[in-house]
């Protein structure tokens, strides 16, 4: 039976670069995004080796529709081996001057999206005894700068959701790792006038997911911290 990989955000950027190096490896797939289209343009355009792909509408920041989601992945696999909580959205900005309502946004988004979808999702694994979870952090979770704001206090939360993880989970044989990424050239960056080769490649960030899982049970990564080759933008 294949390995089932639970990816949210996975229509574009790092989470769909998982999401290909995965489905070609033969694993199956369970993903979201808010977008219909673009699960559908997946559903038709991505390659799969004899595996499955399960898409479902959810913006990660109701947690009514992560609940929706984990039921839908429940239903259709059981016990998943992988969970990427990876849906994420920046918004810069600073504490003095941002616009009223962006700490909450960025909570919602960042940090109560993994925490519903853990909590869902984890009962299985907790019985299965076996799992992995990867937090997309940034080198905003562990460095605040001037113009990050609330993106950075959502991003050092979601580092501290997966130490809290990590201790939890250890003696059920669970790891848990916090990819902690710099810029990676995803359409967030689309519109900057640097060039693509100043930045990471989501896919480096996708082998980085599929070489630290394939480690042995002996060794977790708790931590892992890439970085452009010329440094943070
Ligand atoms: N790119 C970087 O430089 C960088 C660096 C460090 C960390 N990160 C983190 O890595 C993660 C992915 O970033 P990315 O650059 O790959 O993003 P991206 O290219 O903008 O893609 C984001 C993906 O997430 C989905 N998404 C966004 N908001 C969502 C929501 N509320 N509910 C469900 N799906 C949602 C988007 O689809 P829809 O729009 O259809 O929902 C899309 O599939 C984020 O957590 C980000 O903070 C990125």
């Amino acid at each position: 039976m294949n390995k089932k990989i639970v990816i949210t955000g996975a229509t574009k950027g790092i989470g769909r670069a998982i999401a290909e190096k995965f489905g070609s490896e033969g694993w199956d797939l369970a993903v979201c995004a808010r977008s219909q289209r673009d699960l559908d343009e997946m559903n038709s355009s991505l390659v799969l080796r004899s595996s499955r792909l399960v898409t479902f509408v959810c913006d990660v920041s109701k947690p009514k529709e992560v609940k929706a989601f984990a039921e839908k992945i429940l239903n259709e696999f059981g016990a998943v081996e992988i969970i990427v909580n990876n849906a994420g959205v920046f918004i810069p900005g600073q504490v003095i001057n941002e616009k009223e309502g962006t700490l909450e946004k960025l909570m919602e988004t960042n940090l109560y999206s993994a925490y519903y979808l853990s909590r869902m999702l984890l009962p299985k694994m907790l019985e299965k005894r076996s799992g992995h979870i990867f937090n997309l952090c940034s080198v905003a979770s562990i460095q605040a700068y001037p113009n990050g704001g609330s993106y950075s206090i959502s991003k050092f939360a979601l580092l501290g959701l997966s130490k809290a993880l990590r201790e939890e989970l250890k003696e059920y044989h669970i790891k848990v790792t916090a990819l902690i990424a710099g810029a990676t050239y995803t359409d967030s960056w689309s519109q900057s006038n640097l060039p693509e080769s100043r930045f990471m490649k989501a896919e480096d960030i996708a082998q980085a997911v599929w070489d630290v899982y394939h480690l042995s049970e002996n060794t977790v990564v708790e931590e892992i911290l890439l970085r452009p080759m010329q440094g943070d933008i």
